[in-house]
């Protein structure tokens, strides 16, 4: 348990400042354009961003992912992403509950509700965690923090890099299947900086998961946190798989080709700017999500540098909408977009 706790803090301490996401690297969204609109016909403030998730409704389409609690800079950083959702109409979620579930003391530090009484709040747990805690044991972490859903991750490429990590990775649908069944439109299957991609999305669609992050390559890579931690073997092994995974573009144009219109879809992994959230969002997501810029921003900035950081996001994704001149995000699904380059490759495949 104190192991969990460690590991987190080095976690934290690696991302704010380490090289956790490898040069070469890419989500492909540059390989994603826009088509400029020269008569927009549009007021700027006129656009409309908000978007229905977890049965609420976000001012804005954007989604910050679960990273953190457990340690007590953790409950801040909580705290003040959350509140800065709270004041944009944003969704947030809490990083892994697990340290929660084996210390229910700590428990505090994954709190957000006073600060965030109406952000549609997501809960987190990892799919193999989620067995030993059974579906009861799940619903009391999400419960414990006032959450509207529960967010299950999927993250074998980091396991395999973690000396300490899970080898066996049966019986995953089986685990789903029983959490759609307690969680229903309430659970989200998310994978943490390596992807889903078209064959796992529609299973998990077919099991009845009405929420998918694709969470692909291109931004925070998770193989790459352990490669840092790690030593020998498996350090050498983690360096061969730090660019493993599918582009986080490729993820979310191939899954919403797939699981056709219904299922919501939220697309992180390597988002940095607005533009970054107007191209996922024209290639079929819901929602776009953010983990690492917003956690550096405020581990350099506090509250105020996390609050500059999501401005100049807002104002491109804004920016990006008038310019294709659409008045919301359904408009903007509807624009021409050219695709080129590799991605073009991967969705011939995909
Ligand atoms: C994460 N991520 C993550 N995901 C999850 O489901 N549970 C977790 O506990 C964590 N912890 C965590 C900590 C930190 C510091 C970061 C930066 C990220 C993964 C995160 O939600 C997201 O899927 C990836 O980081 C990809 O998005 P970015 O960081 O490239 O925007």
């Amino acid at each position: 348990e104190e192991a969990t706790a460690k590991r987190k803090d080095a976690h934290l301490d690696l991302c704010a400042t380490g090289d956790v996401e490898p040069a070469g690297n890419s989500t492909l969204l540059e390989d994603v354009r826009l088509v400029h609109c020269a008569m927009p016909e549009l007021a700027v403030e006129d656009v409309d961003l908000s978007t229905e998730f977890l049965g609420k409704t976000l001012r804005h389409p954007l989604l910050i992912t679960g990273m953190t609690g457990g340690t007590p800079r953790a409950g801040v950083v909580n705290r003040d992403l959350a509140l800065l959702a709270e004041r944009h109409g944003l969704a947030f979620g809490v990083g892994s509950q697990r340290a929660m579930a084996e210390r229910p003391q700590l428990g505090e530090t994954f709190q957000v509700r006073d600060v965030a009484p109406t952000v549609p709040l997501l809960g987190n747990i990892g799919l193999y965690q989620a067995v030993h805690l059974g579906v009861d044991g799940v619903r009391r972490l999400a419960d414990a923090i006032g959450a509207d859903g529960m967010a299950l991750h999927l993250n074998a490429g980091q396991e395999l890099t973690q000396p300490e990590g899970d080898r066996d990775f049966r019986g995953g649908y089986k685990i789903v299947e029983a959490l759609v069944k307690a969680f229903g439109a309430r659970l989200l299957v998310k994978e943490t900086g390596c992807g889903i991609g078209p064959d796992v999305a529609r299973r998990l669609v077919d099991l009845g998961v009405r929420n998918v992050d694709v969470s692909g390559l291109g931004g925070t890579s998770w193989v790459r946190v352990e490669q840092l931690r790690a030593s020998g073997v498996q350090a050498q092994v983690g360096a061969e798989f730090s660019s493993w995974g599918i582009p986080t573009a490729a993820a979310i144009a191939s899954v919403r080709r797939a699981v056709g219109p219904e299922p919501r879809l939220v697309a992180s992994g390597g988002l940095r700017t607005g533009l970054d959230a107007a191209k996922v969002i024209a290639l079929g997501a819901n929602v776009a999500g953010m983990a690492l810029p917003l956690f550096r921003a405020q581990q350099a900035g506090g509250l105020e540098g996390a609050e500059r950081a999501l401005s100049a996001i807002l104002a491109g994704l804004r920016q990006a909408l008038v310019l294709t001149g659409s008045a919301n995000c359904a408009d903007l699904q509807r624009q021409p977009r050219i695709i080129v380059g590799q991605l073009k490759d991967w969705l011939t495949t995909l």
